[in-house]
């Protein structure tokens, strides 16, 4: 039987949420009120969420049931009258997380959130802490046995949030920690990238025409570019952010999903398997950087005072929480390889930063130059290669760039640009990614979720670099003036191939 195919289903008719349980770990935490408590709340706003949700909190900070119900409330400008009347059912754990006692307590306000709210004994846990605790809470779960449905109507899922291990082998512990008690089927793991709308369009804009596929490969495509860039710093992060740093932090996995939608095969049909068993396939393809490559292929760096969207702003090391000597890199540009019949050949450049100019996710499939152009080159001084541009966010949509004829008595060729724009082709509005993984993890539609064989992949095309850069994973570092488009060092990482950066 095949799966329903939930990336092209109606979505206002077809997905509301069954009765359930929210458990967030982590309650007090900035990702609820930011993310999660947000998202539910347009959730319940739009008639998505059941009558029978509640929202349960979990975190050290003491706190009431009332205050929380509170906190879920101010968590938005405007609660709705849903919110309101789910909100005044939430509850709320005060605990350690290695205490078995805060387990035993949520135990028993679940039960009674059953029988009080009609929840159907249907339980969604989101472990929305700092990663360190990932792997305590889940086994602490499964020692009360709370991963095992109560009937076999009901259901049991966890959500993890990134970051999933800091490289192979602790992602793989983590994985024996949360597998303890938590079937595969039942592990939800959160890249929010894949929440968002022009991401899933990837899939969309290859799979389901019939003019791009074609050339989606070496004999058309000269290299394709991946942007990630943001124009913030690390702001109030800057405690998380030293242990990860840019390449852990958004190329371990935003990166590499974007990379796998845009390099993978046309699966059979579009749903969990399918689209998940195609996108570990392009990452197994990835070529995997040997040493003496990691230093040929990988830039890093990190930002210095500058001014970026006319202000000045601080060096990294001058970032609250964020050591004076840090070596944690901000940037990271990287040529890849995959080996495959499809992309032999072609390098799949990819960079993340932070203080970069402007905020701005696209994917950019550059093709080869016509194989002979009949004019002289004094009418083709203005043509640029032809590109196709998936522009991801802001601004979201497609850019297709061409040669056109300048209007006069003469022919000259120069390059133009033809624009499609989500804003203007759509009346709705896209649902925010949290919203739309939340709604799926509570309907137990896993497709834009990551499977364990996906973060091992992943892991392995980071980890080598990882352990070049040392046990404490310092790179050597080039200086990135904020507000630049990053440091030279990644400049010549293209001009070698006879390529630059798009500079959008
Ligand atoms: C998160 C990273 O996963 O993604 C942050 O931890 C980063 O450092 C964020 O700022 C970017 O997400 P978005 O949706 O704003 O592009």
């Amino acid at each position: 039987m095949t799966e329903p195919n939930p990336l092209f289903q109606d979505l206002d008719s077809e997905r509301r949420a069954p009765p359930c349980v929210l458990v967030v770990f982590g309650a007090s935490g900035d990702l609820t009120k930011r993310k999660l408590m947000p998202a539910l709340e347009a959730l319940a706003a739009n008639r998505l969420l059941s009558s029978a949700f509640v929202l349960v909190g979990v975190a050290r900070t003491q706190m009431s049931d009332g205050s929380f119900r509170q906190v879920a409330l101010d968590a938005v400008e405007k609660p709705s009258a849903a919110w309101q009347d789910l909100a005044s059912g939430f509850r709320y754990v005060s605990g350690g997380y290695d205490d078995p006692a805060t387990y035993r307590e949520l135990g028993r306000v679940l039960d009674a959130v059953d029988a009080e709210r009609g929840t159907a004994g249907n339980r969604l846990y989101y472990l929305a802490t700092v990663p360190e605790v990932f792997a305590p809470v889940a086994h602490y779960l499964a020692d009360l046995g709370l991963p095992r449905p109560l009937s076999e109507d009901a259901f049991v899922r966890i959500v993890v949030e990134k970051p999933y291990g800091r490289d192979l082998e602790s992602a793989a512990r983590l994985d024996a920690a949360i597998r303890e008690g938590f079937a595969e089927e039942q592990v939800y793991r959160i890249d929010h990238y894949l929440g968002k709308e022009t991401v899933q369009n990837v899939l969309a804009l290859r799979f389901a025409n019939s003019i791009f596929e074609p050339i989606w490969n070496r004999r058309y495509v000269s290299h394709v570019q991946i942007t990630v860039s943001e124009s913030l710093g690390v702001g109030t992060r800057g405690g998380f952010y030293e242990g990860a740093g840019a390449l852990r932090d958004i190329v371990q996995n935003h990166v590499l999903q974007v990379l796998a939608l845009t390099a993978m095969e046309p699966p059979a049909t579009v749903d969990a398997r399918g689209i998940r068993d195609e996108k570990v396939k392009a990452l197994r393809a990835v070529d995997i950087l040997s040493p003496e490559e990691v230093a040929h292929n990988v830039v890093a760096a990190q930002y210095v005072r500058g001014w970026v969207e006319g202000e000045e702003v601080p060096a990294y090391t001058e970032e609250p929480g964020v050591s004076p000597d840090s070596r944690t890199e901000t940037y990271v540009a990287m040529r890849l390889r995959i080996d495959n019949w499809r992309w032999a050949g072609v390098p799949f450049y990819v960079r993340t930063g932070k203080r970069l100019p402007k905020r701005m996710t696209e994917v950019a499939m550059e093709f080869h130059r016509a194989p002979h152009l009949p004019f002289g080159a004094d009418q083709t001084r203005g043509l640029g290669s032809n590109a196709l541009v998936l522009r991801i966010q802001p601004d979201e949509g497609i850019t297709l760039r061409f040669g056109a004829k300048v209007p006069g008595q003469v022919l000259r060729v120069r390059t133009v640009s033809m624009d499609f724009s989500y804003e203007a082709a759509f009346l709705e509005e896209a649902a925010d990614a949290y919203e739309r993984l939340l709604l799926d993890a509570m309907l137990g539609d896993p497709t834009l979720f990551i499977r364990s064989d996906e973060v091992e992949q992943s892991w392995r095309i980071v980890d080598p670099i990882l352990k070049v850069w040392g046990e404490e994973g310092r790179p050597p570092l080039a200086g990135h003036l904020a507000g630049t488009w990053g440091p030279e060092e990644a400049d010549r990482l293209l001009e070698q191939d006879g390529h630059e950066w798009r500079s959008p």
